[in-house]
């Protein structure tokens, strides 16, 4: 907003703790807004279906509602949701920015889970493509392999049908609302600015 507080440095270094406090100020709303943020960013897959049967936006809502009707935890919910978020900015590498986004948000499992995906899925394609379906096999034996798997057999994988009752992104709404309300891991986590 124009007429907001600005702080008054030009190189950080000489920053003083009044510039702090109005930018850590600045943050909170900023941090807060960060779910509708993440929500807009979804629907920028909306209409973009790279040759699938349903749109990569169909996709994710697909694979949250299936998550979710199996009974999947909120946390579970909302990685099934993004877990292809990153479709947009980064196609030789998606399931990296869904992982980046929701790290500090998430358990460190569901993150792996969302991170690996994409060499898991291709235990159902990567033949067709002249790659190696069972990439997956060097993760064997780590603790997040099993859930890893299962999210890509029962979740992703199914999720291209166009006939099933996928719910709207509105039923999920509240449920990514509340997993990026509550920050877990970051190295901003514990900052304020310092007491005089
Ligand atoms: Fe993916
Ligand atoms: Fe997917």
């Amino acid at each position: 907003m124009q007429n907001e507080p600005r702080a008054a440095f030009t190189a950080m270094e000489n920053a003083t703790l009044d510039d702090w406090r109005i930018i850590a100020a600045a943050h909170g709303p900023y941090q807060n807004n960060l779910a509708n943020r993440v929500l807009a960013h979804l629907r920028l897959l909306e209409g973009d279906h790279g040759g699938f049967p349903i749109d990569r936006f169909q996709h994710s809502l697909q694979t949250a509602t299936r998550a979710m009707r199996d009974g999947r935890d909120e946390d579970y919910v909302v990685c099934a949701l993004l877990h292809d978020i990153g479709d947009t900015l980064a196609s030789a590498n998606h399931p990296d920015i869904a992982a980046a986004i929701l790290k500090p948000y998430v358990s460190e499992d569901l993150h792996w889970m969302v991170e690996n995906h994409g060499i898991f899925q291709g235990y159902y394609f990567f033949e067709h493509l002249g790659l190696d379906k069972n990439m997956r096999e060097a993760f064997r034996g780590h603790p997040s392999f099993t859930m890893t798997a299962e999210f890509c057999e029962r979740y992703d994988q199914t999720a291209f049908a166009p006939a099933y009752d996928t719910l709207p992104l509105t039923a999920f709404e509240p449920l990514v609302q509340r997993v990026f309300s509550t920050i877990r891991r970051s190295i901003y986590m514990n900052a304020a600015p310092a007491k005089t």
